[in-house]
């Protein structure tokens, strides 16, 4: 192969015998290079296409935002281990990092934490929607109508292009989030909202936000403030997921933020996803004891279902996150007392990761496994749980807005296909159909 660069892939079309030098960039070939690999000259052929149902293999962004080793089981934010971040930062510091690409100074911390902290009052209108809302319904449901609905408030927020812009409307939804969610929930258990404690940390007063009764000020657990903040920054982002993706896919018609992030917590809001941790508490309380484990396990493997929070896209290997959630776990149950389904989580781990279905399919439990019992040890009702996943990932997804934006060689998402219906036929008039 003299001659031929080294950073090439060598293509040869059997269908024409003519042969191609594709580019190799970053591990990757640019699909449109493809396009020339035609079986006829004239123009009717559009080219050869990818075929990736799912996207498993194809890469829609350069990003710098977070890097995952699926095989090893490593995440960073900014080339930061996901384990320093945890122990060592907090939520608004690593949002600051996701948003901005560098750790704050002391005095840009100051200002993005105060900044955030004067946007999270909601206006007086969007509680009367949250009122419309039926007494039973879904906190993430709420969440989602509420976070597009802002956009209403705010039609600067069209303004995509204008840094000053995006900056605010960054602030509001980072701020906001905590807001709307606290808000939901107290309606679908007919509490009166609690107001935003501007003296509390973010996390603090979202507690505040949830749980404050009759007291004039509330006082957060300094050990669940802590744990909760850990769980949002472990949630903060995790680079080309499927709301990430639905984020930067509706950000790319260049609507505005509240809507694309309507978006990206629907697209959150299914079991496949962020309803995941939901769903797992729900699969331990149907266990119920660890006798029973191995039976599920059983029917699991026969296809009747999926285990719950097992399982990843990316990792074949134990996700990151669910290590530091375990050891989270301990210290909140310090506080609550412990979750008995932590003892069936733990087993149903042991069980199934040595059991060869899971083993040679590299399936290894995920964030959702373990975060599920912690939100539920901290009286969390369980359709809060996609809600506080989205908290957390607000900031990843508002990066992942911001860079799909100012990338140069970002354009409107709209993927091919491959038509597989009728050919061209013509309009059957009723009368003449029969019966069918
Ligand atoms: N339980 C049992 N079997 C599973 C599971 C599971 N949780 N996950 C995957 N498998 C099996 C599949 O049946 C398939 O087996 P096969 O090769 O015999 O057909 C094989 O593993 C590969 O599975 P895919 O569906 O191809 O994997 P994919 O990457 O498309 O799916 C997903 C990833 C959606 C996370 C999947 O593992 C799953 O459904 N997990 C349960 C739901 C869950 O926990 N979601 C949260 C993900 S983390 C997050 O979003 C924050």
């Amino acid at each position: 192969m003299n001659g031929v660069p080294k950073d090439t892939l060598t293509v040869i079309d059997h269908r024409t015998g003519r042969q191609y030098e594709i580019p190799v960039q970053d591990g990757a070939i640019r699909a449109v290079d493809l396009r020339q690999i035609k079986v006829s000259a004239d123009g009717g052929d559009p080219g050869l296409m990818t075929y990736d149902p799912g996207y498993v293999n194809t890469a829609s962004c350069r990003s710098a935002i977070s890097f995952i080793d699926g095989e090893k089981g490593i995440l960073r934010y900014r080339g930061y281990p996901i384990e320093q971040l945890a122990e060592r930062s907090t939520f608004l510091e690593t949002a600051y990092l996701l948003l901005h690409g560098e750790l704050p100074s002391p005095a840009e911390l100051d200002s993005w934490v105060r900044n955030i902290t004067h946007h999270t009052i909601i206006h007086e209108n969007i509680k009367k929607f949250i009122d419309g809302f039926h007494h039973d319904a879904h906190p993430m449901g709420m969440f989602v109508s509420t976070v597009a609905a802002l956009s209403t408030f705010y039609p600067e927020a069209k303004q995509i292009q204008d840094e000053t812009s995006r900056r605010n409307q960054i602030f509001r939804l980072i701020a906001k989030t905590p807001t709307l969610a606290a808000f939901a929930y107290r309606h679908s258990v007919g509490m009166p909202y609690a107001y935003p404690d501007n003296d509390l940390s973010y996390a603090g007063n979202f507690l505040n936000m949830m749980s404050k009764a009759t007291e004039v000020k509330y006082t957060p657990n300094k050990t669940l403030e802590r744990a909760l903040d850990v769980l949002f920054i472990l949630h903060a982002d995790h680079e080309q997921n499927c709301s990430s993706s639905a984020m930067r896919g509706v950000g790319s018609s260049h609507a505005d933020p509240y809507s694309a992030m309507a978006a990206a917590a629907a697209a959150l809001y299914g079991p496949l996803h962020g309803g995941a941790n939901e769903e797992v508490v729900r699969m331990l309380r149907e266990i119920g004891s660890t006798d029973r484990i191995p039976g599920y396990i059983d029917r699991v493997k026969r296809g009747e279902f999926r285990l719950m929070g097992f399982g990843h896209r990316i990792y074949k290997n134990y996700d990151p996150r669910a290590t530091i959630i375990k050891r989270v776990a301990e210290e909140v149950f310090d506080v609550t007392g412990k979750n008995p389904l932590i003892d069936i989580a733990v087993e149903l781990e042991r069980i199934a990761l040595n059991d060869d279905y899971f083993v040679t399919r590299k399936l290894y439990p995920n964030v959702d496994f373990y975060s599920g019992i912690i939100y539920e040890a901290m009286r969390f009702p369980l359709d809060m749980f996609p809600v506080l996943f989205a908290m957390g990932r607000t900031p990843g997804w508002l990066a992942q807005w911001q860079e799909m934006l100012l990338d140069r060689e970002q354009k409107i998402a709209r993927p091919r296909q491959i038509y597989i219906g009728p050919p061209a036929r013509d309009y059957v008039p009723i009368e003449e159909r029969g019966g069918r």
